[in-house]
């Protein structure tokens, strides 16, 4: 058997967490295997709006296994707050799965976190502030603690260590207030409900579980343009967030790398800083993030929207190996007369379909303008009944892209999907 995939293609919050809840139906075991609660998936069920943040989109699902892998990195006092608004929502929780390999955030490391964003000023990334970063530099500078260090007698003599050593840091910053001592205490506490979960090696668990027939599915967080090496470095994440990070973030061969679903809006969002050569600086982004409602699910930030990037799209595609598209909040568009395409950047008067070293230099996007299709279209469930202009618009991805568009979203709900090619 082979582990699909599903990804975000653009700057995040693609709809990821709608899409795995959809899929996760047709799985055996969804995992994480990057990020940590930077990210934020949300997902809507009768109605009813539920953010995650480091579980698995799949927990919804009786029956789903959900594993977090060895590339994610844990915050146990986020983790015990999600654990708990599922459990007092009646959701099962008892089918979540931890590597041992993951790394934890400490308090210490969201000290470091906003000390180095302060320092920064205008340059900031714009960072959600959960310790990200400094947690994955311990990791690649191998002072990290690992969940496996909770089994070990020596935890608490490590936590300290290291705890001192992020004090004597975070000296370099002195306007930061952070109350450690507070910090300390609910993380020694929330640490009981992630001590509760299976501790597991995820690499032995997942390829068993492939060579048994278990059917995998890896969820993304982030998006490919906050990828650690292929993103508009340094206004990134601190991880793998493209294909390639399933194989060391869960521990499979890349010959087990089976589908791998692309999501990207019908238009753009990013929250943070950098660079968005599409980014719509004006009243028509405005309108964009009224009718998406474009606020960040972990920080409430509001998210910076602009028209769908197709140079782009073609440069995560292409990094990804993505063999099925989905176009989410086709729905944002029912209302725009005009759907406007970036179909290319134009750089020094040349015209290209690459994206250059930085995406911050002076790129003029040039547009192809397709018809709207000024109707609701949420309700429609068959891709028959769309309307010619929404059937127009997605055979343009399609030809442009070079991959067919399999699942169309048209609302936040569970049920508000369009299959249009072969999925799962
Ligand atoms: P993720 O991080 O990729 O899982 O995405 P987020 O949950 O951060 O952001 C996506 C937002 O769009 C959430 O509020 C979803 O409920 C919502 N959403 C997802 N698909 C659709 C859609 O097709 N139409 C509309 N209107 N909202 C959607
Ligand atoms: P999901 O999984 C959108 C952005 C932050 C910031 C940069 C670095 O919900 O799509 P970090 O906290 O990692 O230091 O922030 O990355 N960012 C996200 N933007 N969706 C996310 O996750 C994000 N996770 C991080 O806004 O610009
Ligand atoms: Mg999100």
């Amino acid at each position: 058997m082979f582990i699909d995939v599903l990804l975000g293609l653009q700057w995040g919050d693609e709809g990821k967490g709608k899409i795995v809840d959809y899929l996760a139906d047709k799985y055996d075991i969804i995992c994480r295997f990057q990020g940590g609660p930077n990210a934020g998936h949300t997902i809507v069920i009768n109605g009813k709006k539920h953010v995650l943040h480091t579980i698995p989109s799949g927990v919804f699902r009786p029956g789903v296994i959900n594993v977090i892998g060895n590339g994610v990195v844990i915050d146990p006092i986020v983790m015990a707050r999600e654990l708990s608004t599922l459990k007092a929502n009646g959701i099962d929780t008892s089918s979540i799965k931890v590597a041992r390999k993951a790394h934890l955030i400490l308090p210490s490391h969201r000290f470091l976190d906003a000390g180095s964003e302060a320092s920064k000023g205008k340059a900031k990334i714009g960072s959600t502030l959960r310790g990200i970063g400094p947690t994955y530099m311990d990791k690649t500078g191998r002072n990290g603690l690992r969940i496996g260090d909770l089994e070990r007698p020596n935890f608490n003599a490590k936590y300290t260590a290291l705890k001192e050593k992020h004090l004597s840091l975070a000296k370099i910053y002195p306007d930061v207030d952070f109350d450690i001592e507070t910090e300390e205490a609910k993380f020694f506490e929330c640490l009981a409900a992630v001590k509760e979960l299976e501790f597991i090696d995820n690499s032995y668990y997942v390829n068993q579980a492939l060579n048994e027939g278990k059917r995998i599915l890896a969820e993304g967080a982030q998006g490919s343009m906050l990828d650690i090496d292929y993103g508009t470095y340094p206004y990134v994440t601190s991880s793998s967030t493209i294909t390639a990070g399933v194989c060391v973030g869960l521990g499979v061969a890349p010959q087990k790398i089976g589908k791998v679903y692309g999501i990207s809006k019908s238009y753009c969002t990013r929250v943070g800083s950098g660079p968005f050569p599409t980014e719509l600086d004006n009243d028509l982004g405005e309108e964009l993030r009224q009718i998406g409602a474009e606020f960040g699910a972990t920080t409430g930030r509001p998210r910076r929207t602009g028209w769908i990037d197709l140079p782009q799209l073609k440069y995560t595609i292409m990094l990804n190996g993505v063999n099925h598209l989905c176009i989410t909040k086709m729905d944002c568009l029912n209302t725009f007369k005009n759907i406007e395409l970036a179909t290319t950047y134009k750089i020094n008067g040349k015209e290209t379909q690459n994206l250059p070293y930085d995406l911050g230099e002076d790129i003029e996007p040039q547009y192809t303008s397709m018809k709207g299709w000024n109707q609701d279209i949420n309700s429609i469930r068959d891709f028959d009944e769309m309307p010619k202009e929404v059937k127009d618009y997605i055979a343009f991805l399609e030809e442009y892209l070079g991959v067919p568009v399999d699942m169309l979203s048209t609302g936040p709900g569970r049920e508000e999907l369009i299959i249009k090619g072969t999925v799962a």
